[in-house]
């Protein structure tokens, strides 16, 4: 069915503050998300992190279940918090030794960890003095990076400095949709710009930690389509792919942070400083990629009965986060990625899909339409390495139904099913599908 090549990486991946619970034990700080979650009114149901998945005290069945899954690598995020309480300064023992215990179970079973050092939740304390927004938050992460890699660099070898910058930034600080909630476009532009530059300083600290490190960043991607061939709908697609893709894809190649965004933020930037853009624009090992739909631009300021008729349409196979089923996007983004920007190496970070699962009568999880999401997904995986493009592995997201963010318990993006009152895991038919696949093809 597909081909890939030796060596490809099959993993499944998830983020600290979705799955680990335990949001105030062992010595934790309180994280952005942590405070966005228990403040009424900013998550779906009122549901928060702190029991999630209970993966903080179930990780050990975890990694069991991950052996039995036949999983070659396992994509994960650290809780800055758990290490650094205070976000930076006092080191909390207890937090590295949670992550470094996990990482030997892991390698103990042959599963290779793929650490996220920043999945979104920030140290409160360090909101407290602008977060994102202001500079000093560079420094912090570089020294939160330093604390981790010198930890667990004699084991984990791939390191993912950030997970989506877009989304910290523009939902964060501009959409007010997650943590911290802010709704300041001003914010969101610096955020971004801090993001990016704490990536560039964080990338050398990381190779001297750790011998061989594979090291880049997860961006997520979605291609954009005019509706139509009309000048007004490519103008919105030309923006909205600059301000979602180009906006950080350009500076991490040495582009500079593209002007028609620029112009169009109305922000001069002010705030980079000679150096910053040779700093973003360090070589990395690879970009990670999160790919879930496509977007299909349509003008705002033309009526639809002005605007040429569309002649890109929606399909009709929708996720449960009202996301057209589009697996071509991804082969799209691919090329792109390497034939527009020339990334040595690729990962898929993060692709899947949530549909509303139930157990049946006998304890099962039958979930169709998300092991043909994954498959189709794997399709255009395989074919883009058939063109070319160095495309080295792919983490399902997620490995575990868990904590949507705004969502909270909501929405389930899992291939293990989780019950959230009894923390019983089942393996959804999806994930015996992928399980299999990957001994196939290792085969
Ligand atoms: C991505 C996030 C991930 C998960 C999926 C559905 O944007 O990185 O944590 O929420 O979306």
């Amino acid at each position: 069915m597909f081909q890939f090549p030796k060596g490809f990486v099959w993993g499944a991946a998830t983020a600290s503050y979705q799955i680990e619970g335990a949001w105030d034990e062992d010595g934790k700080g309180e994280s952005i998300w942590d405070r966005f979650s228990h403040t009424p009114g900013c998550v779906q149901d009122g549901d928060t992190g702190d029991i999630a998945c209970d993966h903080y005290h179930r990780w050990h069945d975890d990694v069991k279940l991950m052996k039995d899954l036949g999983l070659k690598a396992y994509r994960f995020s650290i809780a800055w918090t758990r290490v650094l309480p205070e976000g930076r300064g006092r080191v909390n023992q207890m937090g590295i030794d949670f992550y470094s215990q996990l990482v030997d179970a892991l390698l103990a079973e042959k599963i290779e960890p793929w650490v996220t050092l920043y999945h979104w939740d920030l140290p409160q304390v360090l909101q407290d003095e602008g977060g994102w927004a202001s500079r000093m938050i560079v420094d912090a992460f570089v020294e939160y990076t330093d604390v981790v890699t010198r930890a667990l660099g004699d084991r984990v070898k791939n390191w993912i400095t950030l997970n989506e910058p877009w989304v910290s930034a523009f939902v964060g600080y501009r959409d007010g949709r997650h943590a911290p909630g802010h709704t300041n476009l001003n914010e969101a532009i610096a955020g971004s710009h801090h993001l990016l530059l704490s990536h560039g300083r964080s990338v050398p600290v990381i190779r001297a930690n750790c011998a061989n490190a594979n090291v880049g960043i997860t961006l997520n991607l979605t291609p954009q389509e005019p509706a139509s061939p009309s000048m007004a709908d490519r103008k919105a697609a030309t923006w909205t792919d600059g301000y979602i893709n180009r906006f950080f894809l350009d500076p991490l190649v040495g582009r500079g942070y593209p002007q028609d965004i620029v112009n169009g933020h109305g922000n001069a930037m002010e705030f980079i400083q000679p150096g910053d853009m040779e700093v973003i624009a360090v070589p990395v090992d690879f970009v990670g990629v999160n790919y879930y739909t496509r977007n299909i631009a349509r003008a705002e300021n033309v009526s639809e009965a002005e605007n040429e008729p569309r002649t890109v349409i929606r399909g009709d196979e929708i996720t449960e986060m009202d996301w057209e089923v589009y697996p071509k996007g991804l082969y799209n983004i691919l090329g792109r990625l390497y034939f527009d920007y020339a990334f040595p190496a690729i990962y898929i970070t993060e692709n899947g899909a949530a549909f509303p699962d139930e157990v049946d009568a006998d304890g099962q999880v039958d979930d169709p339409a998300r092991l043909s999401y994954i498959k189709r997904h794997l399709e255009m995986v395989s074919q883009a390495i058939h063109a070319d493009v160095p495309v080295k592995g792919y983490f399902v997201w997620s490995l575990f139904d868990n904590f949507e963010w705004g969502f909270g318990f909501s929405k389930r993006f899992g291939i293990v099913h989780v019950d959230y009152k009894t923390q019983k895991r089942t393996v959804k038919s999806s994930g015996r599908w992928y399980s299999r696949i990957i001994g196939e093809v290792m085969a």
